[in-house]
């Protein structure tokens, strides 16, 4: 490819994909399939690479992350970003609305119009455009400074990085970035697969995401962001509503008027017709709202209002209350997860809430039941915020029986009766009875099987259930030992192809046939599968990954002292005593030679072994744009040659490895702490002799 084609090539695929960004998570209609975007997107950033003078820098393959940041710079903000005032009143919205009507003159009072909007509950941003260009985001920080988190901002897909249309030069865009309930529930999901307590809301989990100083790891969780508030000087409009619907022309992802997240209305009437409307329609929302914003419409009329000390005159918050109902509470059980952790639950009379019928709430811990003094047959209160499991949040004690006994937690486990154990500074009580508790052995072999980890078919929860009560299998490696005979005497839950339950016996043998198939193929699963399907505590997917990559094998994590593994990068001593507890019980090493008898592989394949020992022992920071690698590749690269990637440049760093445009901060830190940096070609002649 000729130099003038490559550039060429390039600014199509970036105009391209930013199109086809914008039609699909901003309009939500997208004209092509994933697969082509994906392709457009790797072929921009094989062209970026080989030709790195081209590529714009707001380019789409900076969606994917990759910058590291150490710390959030201060920004002050141009504009003090102001909040709202709020209350849970519709008399006070009245009585505000009526001040308003007061404030204004006549003629201004003829014209009044009032915007409402949803009040999205996330995390207040602040983006900066200059020349059609993403160039800041800012967090709110305390309202007068915020933390530069641009980064963190460009990963978040509904954001674009380029306008489109007729933009003013300069301007500021506020909005809030937030984690719809479909990336939340999944990203739990994935967190109780893994044995790691689940987050508590959204809106907290979008607030920790984007503080992490990891963008490639914000890329993956899938933020979105709604703008509410255009600011600059000069803006083409006179009032809120116009400014909303140029920023959608500008590419923006503002409220839709279809879906009436904004409406206009000049009397109080349509103002409450909004909130009936939303407090009931909110909880089929794909995102969480925690109210209703209202904004006097004009920015002449908004002038004149004025300001308060810290929020202002023209707009006005109103806060939905959590739905809450009082109902009876029969009984407190409690769970036990397969990492051992109990959890109370509350055993209700079923009622109403939100939409759905709850039977059982969430009593969180030990210390929650305390605190409310919650006792069995007490009338509680049951609510559902963010939350999607609904939980008590209070007794009324209007009902409380005055016979009634504070409730004791148990104290020893309800499956298998083992004394409990409650680690400091923990929340939750644990039954430390590893190898014998049931629903431990059987959430265990649960986790081993299931589609992430060895991914046997055929064998679901009640199939475990009904090996383990037969005696067939008591712990993972027994799946390997399961004889053929003996599953063809239990009965499957089979349906045919009408749908109804079949003893039928060929059914009945296809389906054993399937089983020991899967059983069969599981062996071939990579040692990353293996080791996250151990089920080790805080050894998710990505751990076990980052753990092969670094050792190999499970052998050598198993060999490796604590002190070696923490030296691994995101192993901190939580994960790092966990993992050496678990391979230093005898029970699990006899699990693992089973294993390895059966077959299952322990080693990584020939080509994610090192291709040479020369950078053994060193540790490497990675900074900037490489000629010959992509980051990802270098990365691999170092590690082939026995190498380790560390994220920060501390004492204990080697070398740092500086392709173009690495950051000013990292350098002045590398020298500092006389840390050498070395440039890709002193690399490629220290790893090949070029
Ligand atoms: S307008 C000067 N509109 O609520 C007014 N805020 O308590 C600026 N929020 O910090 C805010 N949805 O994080 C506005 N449609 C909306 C909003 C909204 C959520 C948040 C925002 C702000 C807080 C104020």
């Amino acid at each position: 490819m000729t130099k003038e084609h490559a550039e060429n090539r390039i600014a199509a695929l970036t105009a391209a994909l930013h199109e086809h960004n914008h039609r699909y998570y901003v309009l939500n209609q997208p004209s092509i399939s994933d697969f082509e975007f994906d392709q457009l997107l790797r072929e921009l950033d094989s062209l970026e690479k080989q030709w790195p003078e081209f590529s714009q820098e707001n380019s789409p393959t900076k969606r994917v992350g990759g910058d590291i940041t150490d710390k959030f710079e201060k920004v002050r903000h141009a504009y003090p970003m102001l909040s709202l005032s709020n209350t849970y009143s519709r008399e006070e919205i009245t009585d505000w609305e009526e001040r308003i009507h007061k404030a204004l003159d006549e003629q201004e009072q003829e014209n009044l119009e009032y915007v409402m909007e949803l009040k999205y509950d996330g995390l207040a941003v602040s983006l900066i455009y200059e020349n059609g260009k993403l160039v800041r985001g800012l967090t709110r920080g305390d309202g007068e400074t915020g933390e530069d988190i641009t980064a963190n901002i460009k990963t978040i897909r509904s954001i674009p990085l380029v306008l489109r249309g007729n933009y003013p030069t300069s301007f500021e865009i506020r909005g809030e970035v937030f984690m719809p309930r479909e990336e939340f529930d999944r990203l739990n999901r994935e967190r109780i697969e893994n044995g790691e307590e689940p987050y508590a809301n959204p809106r907290n989990t979008a607030a920790g995401t984007l503080k992490q100083q990891d963008s490639a790891e914000v890329s993956k969780r899938r933020l979105d962001c709604y703008l509410y508030f255009v600011l600059g000087e000069n803006l083409p409009y006179t009032n809120h509503f116009e400014s909303i619907r140029h920023a959608a022309d500008w590419g923006f992802k503002t409220p839709s008027l279809e879906r009436q997240f904004i409406s206009r209305s000049t009397s109080i009437e349509g103002i409450m017709q909004f909130i009936d409307y939303w407090d009931k329609e909110r909880k089929h929302l794909e995102f969480d709202i925690d109210g209703i914003v209202i904004k006097v419409n004009s920015f002449e009329e908004q002038q004149q209002l004025g300001l308060t000390a810290k929020s202002p005159r023209w707009a006005i918050a109103y806060k939905f209350k959590a739905e809450s109902v009082c109902t009876r509470l029969n009984k407190i059980t409690y769970q036990v997860g397969r990492t051992g952790a109990i959890t109370p639950v509350a055993n209700l009379d079923p009622v109403l809430l939100a939409g759905t019928t709850v039977k059982r709430a969430s009593l969180h811990n030990a210390d929650q039941i305390e605190r409310l003094d919650i006792r069995e047959g007490d009338m509680v209160f049951v609510e559902k915020g963010g939350e999607i499991i609904p939980k008590v949040t209070a007794v009324n004690m209007e009902f409380r029986d005055p016979f009634s006994k504070p409730h004791f937690y148990i104290t020893r486990c309800p499956e298998c009766n083992t004394q409990l154990i409650r680690n400091d500074g923990e929340a939750l009580h644990y039954c430390p009875n590893e190898a014998a508790c049931p629903p431990q052995i059987k959430g265990r072999l649960e986790h081993f099987v299931s589609r992430k980890a060895m991914n046997i078919e055929g064998l679901g929860s009640e199939t475990i259930s009904g090996l383990f009560e037969l005696g067939l299998i008591k712990n993972i490696a027994d799946v390997y030992d399961l004889p053929e005979r003996e599953l063809e005497g239990i009965k499957f839950n089979l349906r045919d192809e009408w749908g109804e339950i079949s003893g039928e016996r060929s059914l009945q043998r296809k389906s054993v046939q399937n089983l020991l198939n899967g059983i069969q193929k599981s062996k071939e699963n990579s040692p990353e599968r293996l080791l996250f399907a151990l089920g080790i505590r805080f050894v998710g997917e990505t751990i076990s990954k980052k753990l092969i990559k670094e050792f190999h094998s499970i052998d050598k994590i198993a060999a490796a002292d604590f002190e070696t593994l923490l030296n691994t990068e995101e192993i901190g001593e939580k994960i790092a005593s966990s993992i050496r507890s678990w391979f230093d019980e005898p029970a699990n090493k006899l699990l693992l030679e089973r294993l390895r008898n059966a077959g299952c592989k322990f080693e990584a394949e020939e080509s994610a072994l090192p291709s040479s020992n020369i950078l053994t022992g060193k540790t490497v920071v990675v900074s900037g744009v490489f000629e010959h690698f992509t980051r990802d590749s270098i990365k691999l690269d170092i590690e082939k040659h026995g190498g380790k990637i560390s994220g920060s440049i501390s004492g204990k760093t080697s070398f740092v490895l500086a392709g173009a445009d690495m950051g000013p901060e990292k350098r002045k830190k590398a020298e500092s702490l006389g840390v050498q940096i070395i440039t890709e070609q002193a690399y490629l002649e220290m790893t090949r002799g070029e």
